[in-house]
This record gives C-alpha cells, sequence and structure tokens, in this order.
C-alpha cells in the first residue's frame, strides 16, 4: 500500500491558496499567519502535506512572500485575489501531471484525508462532507450532483437560493486535477472560482474536522479547541500526569521529558521544553522558555522570553522570569522579578527581590555567583554582579558590585523614637 502511494505522488504538485483578504476575521494579522497552538495556522496545511511530498507551491500576496512560515515552499504571487480559481491559476506553470489544491485555512486536515484525495485514482475529485442538521447555517459551498454522483455543481452559500442552501452535501475545499483539465479551463475560460470547474469530479467524503474552514473568530476558537485536545491527547499518552486536561494549553512546538506532572490551569506558548522529573504547578504561563531536570515551577510563577533553568530549581509563586539562566539547584520561591540576569548554582533568591534591569532607555544585566544568599525585598539594580558566597541584606537596594565572600548592607539604619 505505501509504496503505491509514493509511486502515484511523486507525480503530484500541492499547491495551498493563501492570497485571499482574510477580511472576515476583522483583525490586522494576516489568517494565514495567526497563530493555533503557537504556531502559524498556514504551517499545519504545509506539514500535512510535507507527509507525502516536498513538491509544494503556496500562492500568496507579495508582502506575505518572505514569511518565515513560508521558508520552505515554493512562492508564487497572486496579485489580486480575484478568486480561488484565479488564485490557481498562478501556480499552474509549477504543477506536475496532478495538482492537490487546499486552502490555507484548514488547519484541522490530517493525513488520512489527504491520502484519500491523493490515491483515488481519477481526473478530477472534490472531497466533501455531510452537514448535520444544526450545521445547516455554516456558509460552505454545497455541492449539487448529477445520477452518476459526480459534482453536477457547486454553489457558494451566498449564491445559494433556500431550497440549495438545505443540500446537506458540503465542499471541504480539497480538490485533485489532472493537469489537463487545468489546461481546458484556463485556456478557454478563465474561471475566478475553483469550484466552477469540478463539473463531473469524483466526489470523496471526509470528515467535518478535516474540512473546518477559518473565515472568522469564532472558527479560529474552534479549530484552537480541536488542536489543543490533539495536543492533550498526545502528551497523555506520552505519559505526561496532566491534572486536569482541559485546563492546559499547550503550544504545538513544546517538548516534554519523562515523569512529569502538569497541574491545573497552566498555559504554555511558543518553544517551551519541559525536562524530566519536572512539576508545574497551578496557575503558570510558561513561554519561551527551557526548563530542566527535577524543577519545580509555581504555582503562579510566570517563564518568559527565554528563561532556562538547570535541574533541580524551584521557582514558585509570584516569581517572573524572563531572559535569565538559573542554575542548578538555585531556589526563587516567592514574589520576585528576575530579569536579564545569571543566577548561580545554590543561591537562594528572598522573597521581593526585584532585578532592576530597566533604565528607561537599555536593558541591562544583573550577575548573581554561587552559594549566594539575597535577602528578601532586596532590590539589585543593574548592571550589577554579586560575587560567590556572598549575602545581602533584607530589604538592600544594591547598586554597586558585591565581592566574593562579602556582606553587603544597602539600607538606612533604623532610628527608634519616642
Ligand atoms: C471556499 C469554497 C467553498 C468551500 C469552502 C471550504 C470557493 C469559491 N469556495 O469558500 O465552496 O465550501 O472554501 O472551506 O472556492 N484565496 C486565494 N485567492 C483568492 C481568494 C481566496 O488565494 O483570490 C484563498 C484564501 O486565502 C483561502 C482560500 O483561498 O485560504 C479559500 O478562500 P475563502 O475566501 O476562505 O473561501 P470560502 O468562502 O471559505
Ligand atoms: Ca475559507
Amino acid at each position: 500500500m505505501f509504496v503505491n502511494v509514493m509511486l502515484i505522488i511523486n507525480v503530484h504538485t500541492f499547491v495551498i491558496l493563501a492570497a485571499g483578504n482574510g477580511t472576515r476575521m476583522c483583525s490586522n494579522i494576516p489568517k494565514i499567519f495567526t497563530e493555533i497552538a503557537s504556531k502559524p495556522m498556514i504551517r499545519y496545511v504545509i506539514e500535512c502535506c510535507k507527509q507525502f511530498s516536498q513538491n509544494i507551491v503556496v500562492v500568496t500576496k507579495e508582502e506575505f512572500a518572505k514569511h518565515d512560515a513560508l521558508r520552505d515552499v515554493e512562492v508564487v504571487i497572486q496579485k489580486t485575489p480575484l478568486g480561488t480559481g484565479d488564485a490557481l491559476m498562478y501556480a499552474y506553470d509549477l504543477i506536475d501531471e496532478y495538482a492537490i489544491v487546499l486552502y490555507a485555512d484548514m488547519p484541522l486536515i490530517t493525513d488520512e484525508d489527504l491520502e484519500k484525495v491523493i490515491s483515488i485514482n481519477s481526473k478530477a475529485v472534490i472531497t466533501c462532507f455531510e452537514l448535520d442538521n444544526d450545521m445547516m447555517h455554516m456558509p460552505y459551498g454545497r455541492v449539487i450532483c448529477n445520477s452518476e454522483n459526480k459534482v453536477n455543481k457547486i454553489i457558494e452559500y451566498s449564491d445559494a437560493n433556500t431550497d440549495e442552501q438545505k443540500i446537506k452535501l458540503a465542499n471541504a475545499g480539497i480538490y485533485k486535477f489532472h493537469k489537463s483539465i487545468l489546461n481546458n479551463v484556463f485556456q478557454q475560460n478563465k474561471e475566478k472560482y475553483i469550484t466552477d470547474f469540478c463539473h463531473n469530479a469524483d466526489i470523496i467524503i471526509c470528515k467535518y474536522e478535516t474540512a473546518h474552514g477559518v473565515n472568522t473568530q469564532a472558527d479560529l476558537a474552534y479549530a484552537e479547541n480541536v488542536i489543543q485536545n490533539r495536543l492533550r491527547t498526545k502528551f497523555l499518552q506520552h505519559g505526561v500526569k496532566i491534572l486536569d486536561p482541559k485546563s492546559v494549553y499547550f503550544s504545538s512546538q513544546m517538548k516534554i521529558g519523562s515523569n512529569v506532572i502538569i497541574e491545573q490551569n497552566i498555559i504554555f506558548k511558543g518553544n517551551v521544553q519541559i525536562g524530566n522529573d519536572c512539576v508545574i504547578r497551578a496557575f503558570s504561563y510558561v513561554e519561551d522558555s527551557i526548563i530542566g531536570d527535577k524543577t519545580k515551577i509555581g504555582p503562579f510563577a510566570r517563564l518568559r522570553g527565554n528563561a532556562v533553568t538547570a535541574s533541580n530549581v524551584e521557582i514558585g509563586n509570584f516569581v517572573e522570569v524572563k531572559n535569565s539562566n538559573i542554575m542548578q539547584s538555585a531556589k526563587i520561591k516567592h514574589l520576585s522579578y528576575i530579569g536579564d540576569s545569571e543566577v548561580g548554582q545554590n543561591t537562594n533568591i528572598g522573597a521581593g527581590t526585584i532585578t532592576c534591569n530597566y533604565d528607561g532607555k537599555n536593558k541591562h544585566k544583573t550577575v548573581i555567583s554561587d552559594n549566594c544568599m539575597i535577602g528578601a525585598n532586596t532590590s539589585l539594580v543593574a548592571p550589577i554582579k554579586i560575587g560567590t558566597n556572598a549575602k545581602i541584606a533584607a530589604g538592600s537596594t544594591i547598586t554597586d558590585d558585591v565581592p566574593d565572600n562579602t556582606l553587603a548592607f544597602g539600607r538606612a539604619r533604623q532610628v527608634n523614637k519616642n
């Protein structure tokens, strides 16, 4: 089976249409790059195609062409978004024997459904799904069949009369065309919509999820929910203990080691890596950060912007760590902000310690060496270096470097008056 599929797909070019305006999203973020579980929507479609072939063409707007999400595909430009048929024409010269055409706004597409389209032996195929009674309001194109159960006509929902709107067969938006069919259409008719040249195409049926097109913010929220459920299932299957899966939001890029516990109400975003034997406690927010083995995070912790911990670290409640390296066995257990810093091995940061990293114009670095004891409610005004084995008295504002093995006070003396 696998060998057959490989033989067939060698003559296939995947064409992803991504030059539309996405106006129904009412957003200034281009629809195809809007993120779902921290990944641009179009990447879900590209990565699904990549399971089968590297021969992928994206038709898009000029201003999107250099975007990182399109780094590994062929890009062609549709100058004005005149319609899906017009968009496909721009890819024509790059198409091999068959084109597999998809829309960039269907991020829930699965390998199984795509494989069905690729492997069917037909010169023209469209993918459809059945609308349930409670889905009849959805604005998918309606497919009218002929007596041989092939496509007679596809009518866009907005053009359909009330009877046509009641048709339950909907156009999912994955097509396969032999190049000769496209050649005829483009030479003679120059149809604006793909749906206008599907006459007599074979029909295959897919799941609704695969077809789900993201046109509005509500569609996007639906897609996010499905992707999150897929990620939850994946991590549970890999042995991550997730106490309340529906309350945890994962990033599609993240990696989680073995023997990890994730408590309730936690958000992960971007490039997150969690080592082995870690606990992420409730209500924490972790973004673009790396957590070493045997580390405890939270509850109510925030890691972001390249926070990196070595092993056996503890980051406790109401602690924010940004762009910092926290070395082995360091502890920052309560109410702190550690930004643009290094915190050495076995160092203990007392409650309420703040690195003052920003002077209003620039960010500066704080280095806290190994085995330090930073007293509670200390402000460390960067740039600054605290030497090995140093201690800082509670309530200090430290503006000068502290040498190794020193106790530093940076506060007014207490005066008691009657
Ligand atoms: C389209 C189908 C509809 C189907 C639905 C499935 C057409 C005319 N209609 O409707 O039958 O049920 O998808 O989700 O095809 N695009 C371009 N250039 C253009 C216009 C659009 O590249 O000139 C791209 C868009 O970026 C988008 C895709 O084509 O990724 C589909 O366009 P969209 O406007 O979302 O079509 P729908 O109204 O959803
Ligand atoms: Ca759409």
